[in-house]
């Protein structure tokens, strides 16, 4: 019978056949221990001497790392192991032989294993950010499929530039300039006035000449839009959304966080509802804290962020960010004109921030009034101020930038781990 690791524990005390990969192995004189993968997990295959051929007995001894293999042998429970069970190993029938596989069990440093990503991603703790990476994105779908939301995909070449016009990668389109999009929400703003609650899904490029543990160049976000939602309906989206995403992994990837060593406890913690506090008085308890670097108008670096996140060790929204720091399209706050209807989720243990969302502005003077403030070339917005004159409703939205929820989530230090193929300030290969 061929099967899976995944799926070999349906075959407890039977022989299987599994096709895979040599990940790593000890033996002594009388006994090997392989240390199997195949995609779909990790799995321990034991060689007893005695009880296979000795051409078995040698090939498992001299085997290579990363040589792939058909192996065969019966399933048998291991308790000591997180999957619980193992092989043992009957005959093992090698595929390709590997030759000096250059992620060796020792120590790397950082360029060397980011140049070799290719082959990184083979590695146990790569392999479990990616299996996370793919339950979040497989509890968004389920979340805003079962809230009654429609997938609408925005374009990824575009002329205009939501967040701003300096973070922009420039390309030819034919004859004319282009971009590629830095947000997809402008668009699923026309989306959301076609099929009311919409949300995307997909790849963004920022120029951005910022070399931190949470820029990449190129991410994935999720951006929902909702018509007729105010900002405090949004954030009530917002929290649900991201406390179903770190349940479902909780859930669903328990070997995985293991092999991360995550601490589960900090993100069982995540319920409903997260604190909120105002921008003024982030910036209050900033000064209480001894930041004196910190003025009203200023936006808040990657220290002020961790510092409020820490104060709370739960996803922390701040709200009512001040006009001038922010995009265009935001609504102002009937309360204070000087602050706008917003909010940014900051992740706790200092992965910062994650979602960043708004209501929007729905009046059409007052949107061309911000246009030309931000010297925005009406023309190539002509489609968005439609929006604004063919029955415009209150409406808001948001973007979670996909990779450092990720990050937050696995608990891996810097987002290069959390993108299969991540695009940095300096690295466009592999
Ligand atoms: O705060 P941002 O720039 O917001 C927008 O783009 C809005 N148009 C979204 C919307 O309302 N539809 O980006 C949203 C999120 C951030 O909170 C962050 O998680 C992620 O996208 N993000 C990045 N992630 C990795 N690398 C970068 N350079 C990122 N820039 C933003
Ligand atoms: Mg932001």
């Amino acid at each position: 019978m061929k099967t899976t690791i995944k799926e070999a524990k349906k075959y407890l005390n039977q022989e299987v056949t599994i096709g895979g990969w040599l990940h790593n192995k000890r033996s002594s004189g009388k006994i090997a221990f392989l240390q199997l993968r195949d995609g779909t997990g990790f799995m321990q295959g034991v060689v007893v001497k005695a009880e296979v051929s000795e051409d078995t007995f040698q090939l498992a001894k001299n085997i290579t790392q990363e040589s792939s293999l058909f192996v065969t042998g019966v399933i048998t429970e291991d308790t000591r192991s997180d999957l619980g069970y193992e092989m043992q190993v009957k005959t093992i029938e090698v595929i390709d032989e590997a030759h000096d596989y250059p992620i060796t069990p020792k120590n790397h440093g950082t360029e060397f294993l980011m140049d070799h990503r290719h082959l990184w991603l083979r590695s146990k703790k790569q392999h479990a950010v990616m299996k996370i990476r793919n339950e979040i994105i497989r509890a968004t779908y389920e979340f805003f499929n079962n809230n009654g939301f429609t997938k609408i995909d925005p374009p990824i070449l575009t002329a205009s530039a939501p967040e701003g016009t300096s973070e922009l990668f420039h390309t030819k389109y034919f004859d004319e300039d282009a971009f590629l999009s830095q947000s997809g929400q402008l668009y699923m703003e026309a989306a959301a006035m076609a099929h009311g609650k919409v949300f995307s899904f997909g790849p963004t490029f920022r120029a951005e000449k910022s070399k931190t543990r949470r820029h990449l160049i190129e991410f994935w976000m999720i951006e929902p839009e909702m018509a007729f939602y105010n900002h405090d309906d949004s954030l009530e989206v917002q929290e649900q959304y991201v406390t179903h995403i770190v349940q479902s992994v909780l859930k669903n990837c328990t070997i995985e966080l293991k092999t991360l060593e995550r601490d589960t406890e900090k993100l069982a913690n995540v319920v409903t509802p997260f604190p909120r506090i105002t921008y003024d008085d982030a910036v209050k308890f900033l000064k209480e804290e001894g930041f004196d670097d910190i003025e009203w108008g200023e936006d808040f670096g990657a220290p002020h962020e961790t510092a409020i996140a820490n104060h709370y060790d739960l996803p922390v929204f701040i709200t009512n960010y001040p006009t001038n720091i922010k995009p265009f399209y935001m609504q102002p706050n009937p309360e204070n004109e000087d602050t706008v209807l917003c909010a940014d989720l900051i992740a706790p243990e200092g992965y910062g921030e994650i979602i960043g969302g708004s209501e929007r502005i729905n009046d059409l003077a007052l949107m061309e009034q911000r246009m030309n403030e931000h010297a925005l070339d009406a023309e190539s917005y002509s489609y968005y101020l439609d929006l604004r004159k063919y029955g415009s409703v209150p409406h808001s939205g948001f973007g979670l930038g996909l990779e450092r929820a990720v990050a937050w989530i696995s608990g891996v230090e810097h987002v290069r781990e959390t993108s299969p193929f991540p695009r940095l300030l300096n690295r466009l290969y592999p």
